[in-house]
């Protein structure tokens, strides 16, 4: 009899459903007698010990369904060793409902907070397989992670959308793109829906180049401009700030996010008309693309091999074409980011796409 544990923990993202159920089908199917018991809401469920018995229904016509039935949510690591607010230990706590429920392993499904809180969870002695999801794709250890494909999908879309309307009425348009510090989903989705201008955390921009790339396509007859903006964008000028320095800027901070500043500073500039779209959850939400559904179900199922043999302590993750299973002490605490100097970076800029560098 194996005994695990599962939960989602952090943002959702597309796949998370087709990841459990692979873990799940997997060891339903094994000659093993199997119990899963889901924790509610990510981290919180399992330190409060709010958890039901999965049975094989629940696992049953979700391969296509959005978001987690589980439920999730941030519990920060910076503050899982602090005590909650009516002084209980938050990891005793959570070591204490793992021994109660004999479970043999728990397997956690999340981005980069959720993998320290598990890698920290290994080190206290339980049995953890995580599986790596985020549409950031800013996971260490694994070239991908399930719901990055399905989230670009939904920002090539918007863009695509908005291409049309900048080129009825000769606009600028920016569309920002999640991905918190890093820009896998901004060059993917722009190099998709043939953004000419794309700006992402990793390469800072210069504004005036911004303005030189457009003025370059107006005097080539293109009279609309499409940018598509990272969230975490940052100019060259703020990039040379301290951490202090940058967070007090913040602090006074008059625009909705940086698309914004980029907007009124291109209009200063250009006297141009600046339109910002920002799809934001949009791209976190609805069904998992065919590609999400295939590669979540196998890592799903990968994990539920390794729970068989007894192999713990590893994130099931994606390197060359080849499931691998990584140490998660190599996972957690580092940030994978888009490589400047990578070639698709380097294709991008040789079909003209300018990076405000
Ligand atoms: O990590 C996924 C992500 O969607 C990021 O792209 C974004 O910065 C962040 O989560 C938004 O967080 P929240 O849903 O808590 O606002």
């Amino acid at each position: 009899m194996k005994r695990i544990g599962m939960l989602t923990s952090g943002g959702d993202c597309q796949a998370l459903n087709a990841a459990m159920r692979g873990v799940a089908k997997t060891l339903f199917n094994a000659k093993e007698d199997v119990e899963i018991y889901g924790f509610l809401n990510g981290y919180q469920g399992l330190i409060y010990g709010k958890f039901r018995l999965l049975t094989y229904a629940d696992f049953s016509g979700i391969l296509t369904k959005g978001g987690t039935f589980l439920g999730s949510s941030r519990t920060p690591f910076k503050t899982i060793q602090d005590p909650d607010e009516n002084g209980l230990d938050k990891v005793a706590a959570m070591k204490q409902n793992y021994f109660k429920l004999q479970l043999d392993c728990l397997v956690i499904l999340g981005g980069n907070g959720t993998h320290k809180t598990a890698n920290l969870l290994r080190e206290q002695g339980l049995n953890v397989v995580t599986l790596p999801k985020t549409i950031d794709n800013d996971l260490w250890g694994t070239d991908m992670t399930f719901g990055f494909q399905s989230a670009v999908d939904i920002a090539t879309d918007a863009i695509d959308c908005i291409h049309t309307t900048a080129a009825s009425h000769g606009r600028v348009f920016i569309v920002e793109v999640m991905g918190h510090k890093v820009g896998f989903l901004t060059l993917n989705a722009g190099m998709a829906g043939g953004a000419d201008i794309i700006l992402i955390p990793e390469i800072p921009y210069d504004i005036d180049k911004i303005v030189e790339k457009i003025k370059e396509r107006h005097d080539r007859g293109s009279a609309f401009t499409i940018l598509a903006v990272a969230e975490g964008a940052i100019s060259k000028k703020d990039a040379k700030l301290s951490k202090k320095e940058y967070r007090k800027k913040l602090e006074n901070y008059k625009y909705p996010s940086v698309s914004y500043e980029i907007a009124e500073d291109i209009k200063k500039k250009s006297g141009l008309d600046v339109r910002v779209t920002v799809p934001g959850h949009t791209q976190r939400g609805g069904s998992p693309c065919p590609y999400d559904r295939v590669f979540a179900s196998r890592l799903g199922s990968e994990a539920g091999k390794l729970i068989l043999k007894g192999e713990y302590g590893f994130m099931v993750g994606y390197k060359n074409r080849e499931i691998v299973k990584v140490p998660l002490e190599d996972v957690a605490g580092k940030l994978k980011m888009v490589d400047p100097k990578s070639s698709i970076v380097k294709e991008a800029k040789m079909l003209g796409i300018s990076f405000g560098d």
